[in-house]
């Protein structure tokens, strides 16, 4: 049975490598896992004023989180943190109080930057913070992709050496999902 992620890209631009990633990496994780991306552009920036009556955007988004079996963040690296967007979103998966998304999700964090820092301070942030959500996150393996042109031509990664850390990730994540889903067992 396919395993459904949802998959929060932190750059809200067109061209973002992060997103560039994510497709690629959604393509190497088939048929274990389907990877979709979840739009977070459209999220008005949190306010809890807004909670009484949440905004559509809000509803959908966090309806998407809710019926994932798992979610996966990819972030860029944005003056040695995450993105503000990425933040923003995560705050209102979180609320309101009693309706976090994230709770017990299953979830993972990768990043990239054109920089040789591949995303390391901004997943080293994320992480603290998505761990105050309740999300259940993998500890490894860990990606941190220093992106460069030609390395994803058309969707496909074009490094032999990235696709095998990518198909080895994708089967950690798999079994890590798999084993926070099976039923507890009773003695
Ligand atoms: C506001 C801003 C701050 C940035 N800060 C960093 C940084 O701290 N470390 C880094 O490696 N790259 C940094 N970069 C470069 C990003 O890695 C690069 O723009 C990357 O393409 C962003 O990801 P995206 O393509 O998914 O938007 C920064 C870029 C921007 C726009």
């Amino acid at each position: 049975m396919t395993t459904k992620v949802a998959v929060v890209v932190g750059s809200l631009r067109k061209g973002s490598v992060n997103r560039i990633f994510a497709q690629a990496l959604a393509k190497v994780a088939r048929p274990k896992l389907d990877l979709q991306i979840v739009e977070i552009g459209e999220l008005p920036l949190y306010d809890q004023d807004l909670e009484g009556e949440l905004p559509a955007p809000v509803i959908r988004f966090k309806q998407q989180i809710e019926s994932a079996d798992a979610v996966l963040f990819v972030t860029p690296e944005f003056n040695r943190s995450f993105s503000a967007a990425l933040k923003n979103a995560i705050e209102w998966g979180s609320r309101p109080w009693g309706k976090n998304s994230w709770a017990g999700k299953p979830a993972a964090i990768v990043g990239a930057t054109l920089g040789a820092v591949g995303t390391a301070a901004a997943q080293s942030q994320l992480r603290s913070v998505v761990s105050a959500t309740g999300a259940a996150l993998t500890v490894q393996p860990e990606i941190y992709l220093n992106y460069r042109d030609g390395l994803i031509v058309d969707g496909e990664i074009t490094d032999e050496s990235l696709r095998g850390v990518l198909v080895d990730w994708s089967a950690k994540f798999a079994d890590w999902i798999a084993r926070l889903r099976a039923p507890a067992l009773t003695f």
